[in-house]
């Protein structure tokens, strides 16, 4: 790997003082979004070959020999078995059984029947050269009542899944919550309650005595500003409220339980390294107005830092919540910022595109927040499932991240595209589209590691096509296709056959 000297400067494991980078982006703001009065505008030329940016990027990126090379799923999205050999329902079992809240009327009862099939998946997994498989265990499956005994059935399946990865000679990275609650703790209160923070806590404890031996790597939370903002402030996704004073105290409650479950697994396996998947994405102000400006910068500290730097420093970032209401809006209470800290051992970086951002003078419900923002609406080419392709801002997040951690170990817990392309005559699917944004994806992360990014480990999103949420089974992100009509038979993509190429070699042309 090259030298560290771009990110060196700031203490490891303390959070940088320096206030996040003004939004100013220079490839998304001067370069691809030229924006004047209130309409997005497109420069002629630009978007998708813009974005296929042909000076900044290596012909041929390498990536470091011991580089981890992997992919990822979440139980609710692939395991399927929702109600076998003791599992409870959780909160996505509630909302897919609601009419009218996922697209098609799909659920994840059977998905992709990993629950079952696991040892053909991990096969598939050799068949890729993956070195690290990143995904989550089923709180319900474990400890179905959400408090009390562990369920041995549901441990025993996450046994043999971990052994078999491990005779495969795949690193096991398991993530603890993928947003599957309890249905019993949402009906407690869900995130909102602080509750909430012990029970995952006493979840961890249960996971960490039975699986501990076995991990080396632990990803506390998947994405916790996704499963806060769009379960309880937006609603979109389960457990489908729509309250932001209950999305706020949600916040505060997931981070005292990364602290919380943070200690918990090092209580009992010091060695293991703990981490998070954050979602992280750059801000584009809609106008290069100072309000729209100051509007991006809040939401780039609340989108990227919000779970980060309490975690790390054991305070949220200034500027964002009104300084004099932000305790009670929070239900902060004295001593939780011994609570909430939890110093990461790794980051894990969830990156797919970026966000426009506008002031709201009108507010937005959060107080002081006053943010419009619009994901994924840049002026680029889109994947199938409208995401603005963005590459450069993989680049610009992964340094801006290592920067403001002061330089902890990096892995990219997901990346990916959504390419709907279905078999061919000869049973082929031929996604070159998938392995142009991987290539293009790749490209700006080899140059972050270049310039100094501590990154030891890439998952792409995902193994195998599966349950995308809100989306059901429209939207197709594996490296291997799932055919849902017919026994859920698997096959190797293009993509995945390229994928399997830059994992043995570590070389992306
Ligand atoms: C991320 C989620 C993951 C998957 C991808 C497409 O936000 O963490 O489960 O749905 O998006």
């Amino acid at each position: 790997m090259t030298t560290l000297s771009k990110v060196s400067k700031v203490p490891r494991n303390g959070l940088s003082e320096e206030e996040p980078p003004p939004v100013n982006r220079r490839h998304f703001l001067n370069g691809s979004l030229a924006l004047t009065g209130t309409a997005v505008a497109v420069p002629a030329g630009l978007g998708l070959s813009a974005g296929w940016a042909h000076g900044a990027e290596d012909a041929v990126a390498e990536f470091p020999k011991d580089f981890l090379w992997g992919a990822a799923t979440a139980a609710y999205q692939v395991e399927g078995a929702w109600n076998l050999d003791g599992k409870s329902e959780s909160i996505w079992d509630r909302f897919v059984h609601t009419p009218g809240r996922i697209k098609n009327g799909d659920t994840g009862d059977v998905a992709c029947d990993s629950y079952h099939r696991y040892p053909e998946d991990i096969a598939l997994m050799q068949q890729l050269n993956l070195r690290s498989y990143r995904f989550s265990l089923a709180w319900t499956r474990i400890q179905p009542n959400g408090r009390g005994p562990a369920n041995d059935k549901g441990l025993d399946y996450y046994k043999r899944l971990i052994d078999s990865l491990l005779q495969a000679g795949i690193r096991p990275l398991p993530t603890l919550y993928h947003w599957d609650l309890p249905q019993v703790l949402e009906d407690a209160g869900g995130w909102p309650n602080r509750d909430t923070s012990d029970r995952l806590a006493d979840y961890a404890t249960i996971v960490a005595r039975a699986l501990g031996d076995r991990i080396d790597h632990f990803a506390v939370y998947n994405e916790p500003k996704t499963f806060t903002h769009l379960g309880y402030w937006e609603g979109k996704f389960a457990p489908g409220r729509t309250d932001p004073l209950d999305f706020l105290k949600a916040t505060h409650t997931v981070n005292l339980g990364q602290g919380k479950a943070f200690r918990a697994l090092k209580a009992i396996r010091p060695a293991m390294q703990v981490g998070g998947a954050f979602d992280v994405a750059p801000m584009a102000p809609a106008t290069p107005s100072a309000a729209d400006k100051a509007a991006a910068e809040r939401w780039y500290k609340f989108l990227n830092l919000w779970f980060v730097k309490p975690a790390l420093t054991g305070s949220y970032p200034e500027g964002v919540l009104p300084a004099d209401q932000q305790a009670a809006l929070l239900g902060f209470r004295p001593g939780d910022e011994t609570l909430v800290r939890a110093p990461l051992d790794f980051l894990g970086l969830n990156y797919y595109s970026g966000w426009i951002v506008r002031h709201a003078p009108e507010g937005n419900g959060v107080p002081g927040l006053d943010t419009h923002a619009d994901w994924a609406a840049g002026p680029h080419e889109k994947t199938d499932i409208g995401w603005d392709i963005y590459a450069p801002g993989f680049y610009e997040l992964v340094m801006e991240m290592a920067r403001h951690t002061g330089n902890i170990p990096i892995e990219i817990t997901e990346n990916g595209a959504a390419y709907n392309v279905m078999p061919d005559a000869h049973g082929d699917v031929r996604d070159k589209r998938r392995i142009d944004y991987l290539r293009l994806y790749l490209k700006a992360l080899a140059r972050a590691i270049r310039d100094g990014a501590p990154v030891r480990g890439y998952h792409c999103w995902s193994l195998l096509d599966n349950f995308e949420w809100a989306e059901g089974y429209s939207q197709r992100f594996g490296l291997i296709f799932v055919d849902f009509k017919n026994g859920l038979k698997r096959t190797v993509k293009e993509s995945g056959e390229w994928y399997a190429k830059v994992a043995a070699s570590g070389q992306v042309a």
